[in-house]
């Protein structure tokens, strides 16, 4: 009987939640680095499009290198912040890791977007970057067009989810 009983209180242990307070912090870190996240969107939306729509060369020479400064490094810390509390929240909460549709979604994206910033975005910025650098070349735009567009519709596409919360769970409830 004692061992019987024994054995149903190993295997009903109670999941790692966050205490309130600690839920809190990390739901404010969480948004803080959404919020540097989307900023260095605009901000190398501003560029991009500035350097796209100038004749000066100066002008565009700048908003290349400022490109450089504003997105590898701080994007890439921003979005991996953002994936570390996000899945504290996750993990921490009623909502598990792989449980919601919508909180997998928002991983998947969040991974996909920090990568794409690495390999994608990273060779492009900075061969502008040094190109820039160099007096008399001759810089073009254009091929950074999508980042500054592709980048933010994804992360308001993660805020909407975050909100709504849609789709359910991706199984039954066990
Ligand atoms: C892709 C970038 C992400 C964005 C833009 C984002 C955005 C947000 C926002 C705006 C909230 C606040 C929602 C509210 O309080 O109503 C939130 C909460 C949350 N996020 Fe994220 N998030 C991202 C990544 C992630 C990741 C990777 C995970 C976990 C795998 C995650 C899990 C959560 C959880 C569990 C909450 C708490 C929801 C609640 O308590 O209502 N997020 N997120």
């Amino acid at each position: 009987m004692s061992a019987t009983l024994t054995a149903t209180r190993t295997t009903t242990a109670k999941p790692w939640r966050l205490s309130g307070r600690a839920r809190k912090l990390t739901l404010v870190l969480h948004l803080a680095s959404v919020g540097s996240w989307l900023g260095l969107d605009v901000a190398m939306a501003v560029l991009v499009f500035t350097a796209m729509g100038t004749d000066d060369p100066g002008t565009k020479s700048l908003s290349f290198q400022a490109l450089e400064l504003v997105t590898i490094w701080p994007m890439t810390i921003s979005g991996l912040a953002c994936l570390v509390t996000g899945v504290l929240l996750a993990y921490g909460s009623k909502y598990g890791l792989t449980k919601y549709w919508w909180v997998v979604v928002k991983l998947g994206l969040n991974l996909l977007l920090s990568t794409l910033v690495l390999i994608a975005l990273r060779p492009g910025v900075e061969e502008m970057a040094h190109q820039a650098r160099q007096p008399g070349a001759v810089l073009n735009a254009t091929d950074l067009i999508f980042p500054p567009i592709v980048s933010p519709t994804l992360l308001i596409v993660a805020v909407v989810l975050s909100v709504f919360k849609p789709w359910g769970r991706l199984r039954r409830k066990s």
